[in-house]
């Protein structure tokens, strides 16, 4: 009875904090925002959001020794007119509490608050004002905006359901304005910029951002920040109850790993894989009436005798590779045998510590931005480039499978003339590097990056790739992979 009584008082009493300030939680005090804004912060409620993210590219943005190189060898390139425009990204809390200016940026001398892309800023997005080079704004208060409906009150921090953080509904406008970089005309002097990384300009044209139908409708959150297959609770804290289908996966695995010691390198390393071996896929096209695809790999005696290789990407949501395209390597690798064993072909052979394009190899499949500066040389960093030529998969535009434009595959013919039937058995894999030597050689040779780092950078085997044609297995007809077992080895 008296419990009753209390709990009715209290009941009057919130009732009239609710009319006077809107909303039942806004009454209690909450964390200051500089607590707020140091992630470790978030960790006591948060533990395994914080793992995931302490791990992620996004936490280690404005460490990796890479960009630190880069902006400093670039303000001084360009007399110091790149500014805070890459801080901006890779350390935008840094700049929002005029910790930086970018010019002199040096990550260790940041606390925790202002270091890499944290949970605070992400969390604190009020509005998006641009599609490129980070327009987002913050509140700067304690209210941390999600995805979630009613969440339960805490005493840290006010909660908001925001349509700009629900993955299942909003159109990627926070992660894309992130992901997607046009270097203004102020710093390269090239007219209207250039778009050296166009993620978010490449999804909004696939038919995951066109196609609103539930479930087919992806955003960069409903691939990058899967939810857990066993529901599980978003916080650890009193009275908070599992949501199914709550927590959002918070690591971002793509391309890039850690090049110096760093938390949860392993953890990472497993992720990229998990999603990289399926993305593409050396595969034939699906055939019209259903059934298995045949081909990917093909031996015909067109051009006087030719090996094709065709390349898919499956299920990814912009070209491939994406982003950093100007940084990536992917080619594809490709050597035939005769009866005795012995190579009578070969391409895309890289050694370790070699560039793909310092092979001479005239046949080389090779996907990745190709950067000139405006006088035609070879431009590594982006202050320098005046024009790109794009050589990418290509993003998937249609789902409508009578529409042409559906196959957004690439086929590489390599010619072997006068050999088709002698090759007896063709091995082929894609091949992924993050970053070119070329670059790196630069940073190392003008002093602004470690010699160590060039060893650290790991060469990715796409296992979904991985085909062996036979010419015992291959549909004698098409001179293809049979549609059987689609050369998988
Ligand atoms: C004292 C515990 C506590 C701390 C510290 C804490 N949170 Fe929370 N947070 C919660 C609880 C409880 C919920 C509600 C969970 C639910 O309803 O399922 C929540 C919900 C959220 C939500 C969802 C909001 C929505 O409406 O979608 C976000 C985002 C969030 N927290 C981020 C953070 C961040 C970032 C930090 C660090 C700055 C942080 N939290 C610190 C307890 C905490
Ligand atoms: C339909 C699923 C899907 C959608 C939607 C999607 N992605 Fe991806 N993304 C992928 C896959 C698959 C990969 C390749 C796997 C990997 O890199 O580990 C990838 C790779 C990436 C990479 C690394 C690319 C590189 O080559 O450096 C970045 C960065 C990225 N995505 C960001 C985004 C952003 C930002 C958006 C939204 C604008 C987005 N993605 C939308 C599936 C998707
Ligand atoms: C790159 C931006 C980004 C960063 C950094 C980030 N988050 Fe999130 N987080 C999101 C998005 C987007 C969602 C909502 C996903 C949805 O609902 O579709 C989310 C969801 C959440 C939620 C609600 C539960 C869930 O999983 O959906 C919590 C809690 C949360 N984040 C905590 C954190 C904490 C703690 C950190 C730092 C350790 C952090 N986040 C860093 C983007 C970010
Ligand atoms: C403040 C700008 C910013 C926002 C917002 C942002 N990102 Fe990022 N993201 C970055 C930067 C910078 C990196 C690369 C850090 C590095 O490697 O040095 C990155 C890295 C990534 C990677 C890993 C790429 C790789 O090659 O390993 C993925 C995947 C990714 N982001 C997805 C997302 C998604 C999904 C969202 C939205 C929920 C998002 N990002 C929001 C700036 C941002
Ligand atoms: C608009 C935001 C934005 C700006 C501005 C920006 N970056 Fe990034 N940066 C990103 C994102 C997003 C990624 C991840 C892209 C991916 O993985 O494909 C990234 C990745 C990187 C990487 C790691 C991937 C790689 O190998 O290239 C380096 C190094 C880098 N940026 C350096 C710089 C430098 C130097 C500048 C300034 C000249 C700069 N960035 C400006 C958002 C930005």
């Amino acid at each position: 009875m008296r419990f009753a009584m209390k709990y009715l008082m209290w009941m009057h009493v919130m009732i009239i904090a609710c009319t006077l300030a809107a909303c039942g939680d806004d009454a209690a005090p909450k964390y200051t925002v500089e607590q707020l804004q140091d992630p470790a912060t978030c960790m006591e409620c948060h533990p395994k959001h914080y793992q995931q993210w302490s791990g992620s590219m996004h936490a280690y943005a404005s460490e990796d020794p890479v960009f630190v190189a880069m902006n400093r060898r670039g303000q001084r390139d360009t007399n110091n007119k790149l500014g805070d425009f890459c801080v901006k990204c890779h350390a935008p809390m840094a700049v929002q509490l005029g910790l930086t200016n970018g010019i002199d940026f040096d990550p260790a001398a940041l606390p925790p608050s202002a270091k890499g892309i944290t949970c605070y800023f992400c969390h604190n997005v009020k509005e998006v004002t641009s599609t490129h080079d980070n327009g987002l704004v913050l509140a700067m208060d304690q209210t941390m905006r999600g995805g979630l409906e009613g969440a339960l009150d805490n005493p840290a921090h006010h909660s908001k359901y925001d349509v700009l953080m629900d993955s299942d509904r909003n159109e990627s406008e926070m992660c894309g304005s992130c992901h997607d970089i046009v270097v203004p005309e102020a710093i390269n002097g090239v007219p209207g910029g250039v778009a050296v990384e166009r993620t978010f300009a490449e999804w909004q044209t696939t038919f995951f951002a066109t196609d609103k139908r539930p479930g087919i409708h992806l955003t960069c959150g409903g691939c990058h920040m899967q939810t857990s297959a066993v529901p599980e609770v978003v916080a650890d804290f009193e009275g908070v109850e599992v949501r199914p289908f709550g927590f959002h996966e918070h690591m971002w695995p793509g391309i890039d790993q850690a090049l110096t010691p760093f938390p949860e390198i392993d953890a990472q390393a497993a992720a990229i894989k998990r999603d990289l071996d399926p993305s593409i896929s050396i595969i034939g096209p699906n055939p019209a009436g259903g059934g298995s695809p045949e081909g990917g790999i093909c031996v015909t005696p067109e051009n006087g005798g030719q090996i094709t290789v065709r390349l898919d990407s499956v299920n990814v949501g912009h070209a491939f590779p994406s982003g950093a395209a100007q940084d990536r390597r992917v080619w594809v690798e490709v050597i035939a045998y005769d009866a005795t064993n012995a190579i009578i072909f070969q391409s895309g052979v890289v050694p370790d510590g070699k560039d793909p394009e310092d092979l001479n190899d005239p046949n080389l499949f090779g996907l990745w931005d190709r950067t000139t500066k405006t006088g035609g040389a070879v431009a590594h960093f982006f202050w320098e480039i005046g024009t790109i030529d794009s050589q990418l998969l290509r993003p998937p535009v249609t789902n409508d499978p009578t529409d042409p434009r559906a196959d957004h595959s690439t086929t590489k013919q390599y010619p072997i003339v006068g050999l088709q039937n002698t090759v007896e058995r063709i091995t082929a894999r894609v091949r992924m590097r993050a970053l070119p030597f070329a670059a790196l050689d630069e940073l190392i040779a003008s002093g602004d990056l470690a010699p160590e780092i060039r060893e650290r950078v790991p060469t990715l085997d796409i296992l979904g790739t991985q085909r062996v044609w036979t010419r015992a297995n291959r549909n004698p007809a098409t001179g293809c992979c049979n549609k059987f077992d689609g050369c998988r080895p």
